[in-house]
């Protein structure tokens, strides 16, 4: 993965068909998704469920693209391997889940995986001062984490601003993760995000057997900006 800070869309598969992962990812990505992100919920870290490594080994042959796997799991440490064995190329971890994160970066990337760090909302951006050097990719919650489909927290745009002036011209992706739609994605790409992850705003309106709406909303967010 070579690192440029040109805007990518992101689409999460939370918000896809979940009995057919495959198709989806395989439609998403012909309809232009630049990266496919992961959602994996544990019912501990946050109020909701998902899938773990098993699920992330069956889609991997079918992303093209990168996989970006959102651990929103806590611990964290003790599942590291066994996403990386599955095949992510990006595995982001949440400050919060933890009180070692500065060790769970450099577990992430002795695994051989991209490391990522997750913000909740209520945590201030100047947190990830000491652990940016650990760091491929910040991600910046835009809703409480646990469900796609929410609104936009507007606060975070300044969180947004902020820390794309402590990245500087480090190789460190900025990822917006939650409501991000054609009406906020101007906001958050001007603030200096360079990831934007979309569920209800890519897959809404659309199927594995009726793909173009997918295209026609990734389009659509990417106009907007
Ligand atoms: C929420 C997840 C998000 C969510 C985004 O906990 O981390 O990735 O799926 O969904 P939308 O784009 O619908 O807010
Ligand atoms: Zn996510």
């Amino acid at each position: 993965m070579s690192f440029d800070r040109s805007v990518k869309i992101a689409p999460s598969i939370l918000s896809a068909d979940f009995a057919n992962f495959g198709r989806e990812i395989e439609a998403v990505e012909a309809e232009g998704a630049d990266w496919i992100h992961v959602d994996v919920m544990d019912g501990h870290f946050v109020p909701n469920l998902t899938f773990g490594p098993p699920l992330v080994k069956a889609i991997r042959k079918h992303v093209k693209t990168v996989m970006d796997v959102h651990l929103m799991i806590a611990p964290v440490d003790p599942y590291i391997d066994a996403f990386a064995d599955a095949g992510a190329d990006i595995l982001t971890a949440h400050l919060e889940a933890g009180p070692h994160t500065h060790r769970t970066l450099q577990a992430i990337r002795g695994a051989g995986c991209k490391a990522g760090l997750a913000l909740n909302p209520g945590t201030p951006v100047e947190a990830a001062a000491p652990l940016l050097d650990l760091c491929d990719l910040v991600c910046v919650m835009t809703v409480n984490p646990g469900f796609g489909g929410q609104s936009f927290i507007e606060t975070q745009v300044d969180q947004v601003r902020r820390l794309r002036a402590m990245i500087g011209d480090r190789p460190i992706h900025i990822e917006i993760d939650g409501g991000v739609d054609p009406k906020t994605a101007p906001l958050v790409a001007k603030a200096g995000a360079d990831v934007l992850v979309a569920g209800s705003a890519v897959f809404r309106g659309g199927s594995v057997a009726n793909p173009a709406p997918y295209g026609d909303n990734i389009r659509a967010i990417r106009s907007a900006i």
